[in-house]
Order: C-alpha cells, then structure tokens, then sequence
C-alpha cells in the first residue's frame, strides 16, 4: 500500500520505518527540513535501538522515502497518518496546531479519496475536528471528495518501539463510516503481524482506549510508589511487595508496579494531564487521575529528600547523577526525574557531574555548565553521593572497590531500586533505595 506518515518523531519515523519493513510503500514528511536532509543521508536523529536498521533497509529497499512535501505526495497516498507532535498546552489541554495544519493542508491538496488517520495521541474528538476541518476547506473548493478519518493509536514504547510493532500485542483501529472501507483496508495494512490481535472499534473509543491505556498504566505507578511510601514508614520491602501483588493473574507479571523515581516521558505525565482536563471540561472531575499526578509529584519531591538525608549541606558538594533519559534505552528528557533532581541541587549549590550514553546531548542543551563525563566510573569520580536516577544496570558490573577509592564518600541514593539493599546497606552503609 501507498502510505504517508507525516511527522518524523519517535511515533511517525518507528511507524514509517516498520511500515515499511512489511513491503508497504512509505513517504515520511516532516517539514523540518534539517531533519528530512539528515534521514536522506541515513542519520537518525533519535536514538531508538534496531531503528537505524530498518530506516537503513527500507531506503535501500526503496520502500521508504523521506521528503519536506506532502502535497508532493498526496496524490499517491491511500493512506495518510497524522505523527506530529502534540505537546502540552498552558492549559493542560493537548496542543492541536499542529495535527489541524496537516489535516489544512490536505484538504487543499487531495483530489480523490483518502484515509486519515491520527497515529499522534490525540484528545477524544480531534478525529471530529479534523473531519471538520477538511470538509469546510472542501466546501470552499466546491468539490466533492469522500475521505474517511480513523484513530490507529500507537501503544510503542521508547526503546523497545521496534520490537513492541513487530511484537504488539494489539492493534486498534477506529472508525465511525459504517460502509467498513477504512477500516477494512487498515486491516490489510497490517495484515502480515498475524500474532497481533486487531480491535475495530468506533472513533471515540478507539481515542479512548490510548488515553485509558497510559492513564490506568500511569496510575499503578503512582499505586505503587505511594505504597513506597508507606513500605518506608512500615519497614516494609515494596519489591517483594509488587512482587506478591504480581503473582495475581489479575493483577498480572508485567504490571507496571516497579517504585521508583515518578514517570516520566512524553506520554504518560501528558497524557494523565489531558484525560484529567478532559473530564473536568465534561463537569466530572476524575479524582483518581488527580491524584496520580500528585503522588508523581510527591515522588519527586521524595527523591530530592533522599538525597538530602544522605548529605544535608549540598553546598559545595560534589554529585554524581547518574543516567539522564526518562528511562534507559533511550535519549528522551522529557519530564525526566533528572531535570528536577538537578534543578533542586543546583538550588542548593552542589556540583554536580553526569553521566548517560545516550541523552547526555540533549540534556546538555538545557544546561550546558554541568560536568558532563565520558562513562560511570568518571562520573563519580571526587562525588560525596551518587545518585541514580534511571533504570540502567551499569553501575551494578561497575569495579565498586575502584568506585569507592575513586569517590570522596560512599553515598548512594537509589532511585530505581536497582541495587541489592543488603549489600549496599552492610557495605557503604549510607545507601537509601524507595520503599525498602
Ligand atoms: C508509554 C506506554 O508504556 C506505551 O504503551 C505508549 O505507547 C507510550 O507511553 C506512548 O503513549 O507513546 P513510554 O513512555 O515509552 O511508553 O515508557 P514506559 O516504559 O511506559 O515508561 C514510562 C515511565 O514510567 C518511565 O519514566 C518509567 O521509568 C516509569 N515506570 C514504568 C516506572 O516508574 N515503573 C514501572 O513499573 C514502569
């Protein structure tokens, strides 16, 4: 099939690319034309492990093409996806401008029938909008052109985005022409992942099922990281809390009811934000979601507290944070625990060295004055307290006789409960994890 995806971020490149990797035809648009020129050349702009590899395949190939026009390519397209981003506006609310300036330009463009699909997590109702929105500009044009919108929401997650498309567990795809064209040919698109259940549904729910999925996942993290809290005041241990939690079938073994340092991300905290504002616009404010994003906050606040019980003077202190990204595997910073941790610290006056492999460049870009180190070992190295913040294993194959020879002082504070407490606790004494 002939397909456009519009957008070349996390969400519309992975799409593109694996698209592409089933024998469709792919156009990737993007109207920053730094990017598109760096794609033609083979460069991915993101880090996101087995991308590069199946950008590289599909260019070769011939099934994936990059270009800064969609109106170049529209008249070949059965199939358009919105990928654009869709940050968070002053008000809580999705930032739509830039879906609405590609669902514009369509329809000045399209001269016969297409389907459009929001790939980009979208607000329950955006499909409406764009429908809106193409029809009044088609009526200004006086033509008559049938096009039919449809919600294929993504459920990839950063650094495994490869792998989760080939390896989904489900598909949604959403609807409301009751003739079964779109949807029907949505299904053949994705025909070849045979192993990948396939959910029809309306429009509105189909938008829903992606918010609710984010919002329920988000919400067992802040589950989780309140009874943190709670395992901290109790002497309990919270991991083999989740873990008997977990043996419940219906709780599940990949419940995400790991404590830690809050979540982060482009997704969930936006995402809890929007269906939180959704429901108070509806008059029906929805207290569980409120309160997710409280106790987020307050596991921030909790971390900065770790920190300062192991050194209650920061000033002038030297802290090794290690690893930037919202989580590993990948060089995203959005609403990273990082940025809060460093922002309190430096508050306080400490100085601060980092260290992650793959975000260290984006994170550089906020704040260029840190001390930015080549590995793990030299991030530590003079530290009075380490402090790590994402879930990356390195620093448990690290020399530790060699960490605290090289340290100013054995100081650790766990933010991700990576480590063994009773080996830290005997050994360094001064180690602090969540919820045990
Ligand atoms: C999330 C969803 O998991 C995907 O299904 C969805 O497609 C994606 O958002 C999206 O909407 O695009 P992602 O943001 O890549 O994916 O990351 P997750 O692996 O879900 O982690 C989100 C945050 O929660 C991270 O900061 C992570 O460290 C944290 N987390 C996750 C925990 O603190 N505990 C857990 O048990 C799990």
């Amino acid at each position: 099939m002939n397909v456009l995806v519009v957008g070349t971020g996390y969400v519309g490149l992975t799409h593109g690319a694996c698209l592409s990797k089933l024998g469709h035809q792919v156009v990737c648009i993007d109207i920053d034309a730094t990017k598109i020129a760096k794609l033609q050349q083979w460069e991915i702009t993101i880090y996101e492990p087995g991308l590069a590899e199946v950008v590289t395949e599909g260019y070769k190939n011939g099934n994936l093409i990059f270009s800064t026009s969609l109106q170049e390519h529209l008249a070949t397209a059965e199939m358009i996806f919105i990928a654009v981003g869709t940050p968070p506006g002053k008000d809580g609310h999705a930032d739509l401008q830039y879906v609405k300036a590609v669902a514009t330009e369509i329809a000045h463009h399209i001269t016969d029938y297409k389907i459009i699909i929001t790939k980009s997590t979208v607000p329950v109702g955006t499909g409406d909008m764009i429908q809106a929105t193409i029809q009044k500009i088609l009526d200004a044009r006086k033509v008559a052109i049938t096009f039919d919108i449809a919600s294929n929401p993504e459920f990839l997650k950063e650094g495994t985005a490869v792998e989760d498309f080939f390896e989904g567990e489900r598909i949604v795809i959403g609807c409301d022409n009751p003739d079964g064209v779109a949807l029907n040919k949505l299904s053949e698109l994705y025909q070849t992942l045979p192993n990948t259940v396939l959910l029809k549904t309306d429009l509105h729910s189909a938008e829903l099922i992606k918010y609710s999925a984010n919002a329920f996942l988000a919400m067992e993290i802040s589950f989780i990281n309140s009874t943190a809290q709670l395992c901290e005041k109790l002497w309990a241990d919270v991991t083999v809390v989740a873990q008997g939690l977990k043996l419940d079938s219906r709780i599940g073994k990949k419940a995400f009811l790991n404590a830690g340092a809050w979540f982060g991300g482009s997704c969930f905290p936006k995402d809890v934000m929007e269906l939180a504002e959704t429901c108070r616009s509806l008059g029906m404010p929805n207290g569980l979601l409120d309160a997710t994003l409280a106790i987020n906050d307050a596991q921030k606040k909790s971390i900065v507290d770790k920190v300062l019980t192991l050194l209650p003077d920061c000033t002038g202190k030297t802290i090794a944070i290690l690893w930037l990204a919202f989580k590993a595997n990948t060089d995203d910073i959005r609403y990273t625990s990082a940025l809060t941790v460093v922002d309190a610290l430096l508050e306080r006056w400490a100085i601060l060295r980092v260290y992650d492999p793959q975000a260290m460049k984006n994170f550089r870009h906020f704040y260029p004055d840190l001390t930015y180190t080549d590995d793990a070992m030299s991030c530590l190295t003079g530290s009075d307290c380490a402090v790590v913040l994402t879930d990356r294993k390195e620093f448990a194959t690290l020399d530790r006789n060699k960490a605290e020879m090289n340290m100013h002082q054995k100081k650790l504070v766990d933010a991700r409960n990576m480590y063994d407490p009773t080996w830290f606790k005997a050994q360094w004494r001064e180690y602090i994890s969540v919820g045990r």
